[in-house]
């Protein structure tokens, strides 16, 4: 998979070479490619926004630059992901469902966003024919100074679900089978008793069917609690 994201702060990104991402683009199965907004600016002050139309308060990031921009990466099949407070959630099925595409494109807006133009633009006909998605996400009902925070959310999420990503892939089907929010139960390992606290007996007795039926009830409590 290809993803390139694209911000006025890609120092913000530095992360993305660290532990399983950063070993699986070592791998060729992931590509990371970030991007500085402001190195496509064609003024001398590298502007990327401007006052809004209509008023209000904050500023709104140019169309031209962010063109630019996506123009320089965008491929046939891509996903153009805006972040947006006011986009849709983003759920564990959007990522399983993220994982097919070739290229995702991640735009990080700033300040109060970007000119609604440019997701008019790529969501044109001329784009959708060449297998090219926009789509507006959030990760959560609270507002972030930017979406860069919000796409390293998506990027980790999505990447774990890569073939070779996870050191051990069994943890993704243990994942998968478990419904509605894939809430999992208390994990415990040594030492058996810890600060007066200990292992409950039942993951000590070796009985495989009962412990998996413990587990399932531990996980419903939890998901009931967490509601
Ligand atoms: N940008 C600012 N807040 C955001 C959020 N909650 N999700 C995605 N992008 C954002």
């Amino acid at each position: 998979m290809r993803i390139d994201a694209i911000t006025i702060f890609p120092d913000y990104f530095a992360p993305m070479q660290l532990s399983l991402l950063g070993k699986a683009q070592g791998q060729g199965i992931l590509e990371i490619n970030i991007h500085d907004l402001r190195s496509f600016t064609t003024d001398n002050h590298h502007t990327v926004d401007d006052t809004p139309y209509g008023g209000g308060a904050g500023m709104v990031m140019l169309p031209e630059v962010w063109g630019l921009a996506i123009d320089s990466v965008i491929a046939d099949e891509a996903t153009l992901i805006v972040l947006t407070p006011a986009g849709t959630r983003f759920t564990q099925e959007m990522a399983y469902e993220l994982t097919n595409a070739k290229q995702l494109i991640f735009a990080c807006g700033r300040y109060e966003g970007i000119d609604d133009r440019v997701r008019q633009h790529y969501s044109a006909d001329q784009y959708s024919a060449r297998g090219i998605k926009v789509l507006e996400v959030s990760i959560g009902d609270y507002v972030l100074g930017g979406g860069e925070v919000a796409s390293m959310v998506m990027i980790e999420a999505i990447t774990r679900l890569l073939p070779g990503v996870l050191g051990n892939p069994e943890s993704l089907v243990e994942e998968s089978h478990m419904s509605e929010g894939y809430l999992e139960y208390p994990n415990f390992t040594k030492p058996q008793s810890w600060r007066d606290l200990s292992v409950p007996e039942i993951l000590l007795s070796g009985n495989h069917a009962q412990i998996a039926k413990w587990r399932a009830t531990q996980a419903e409590l939890r998901a009931k609690k967490n509601l």
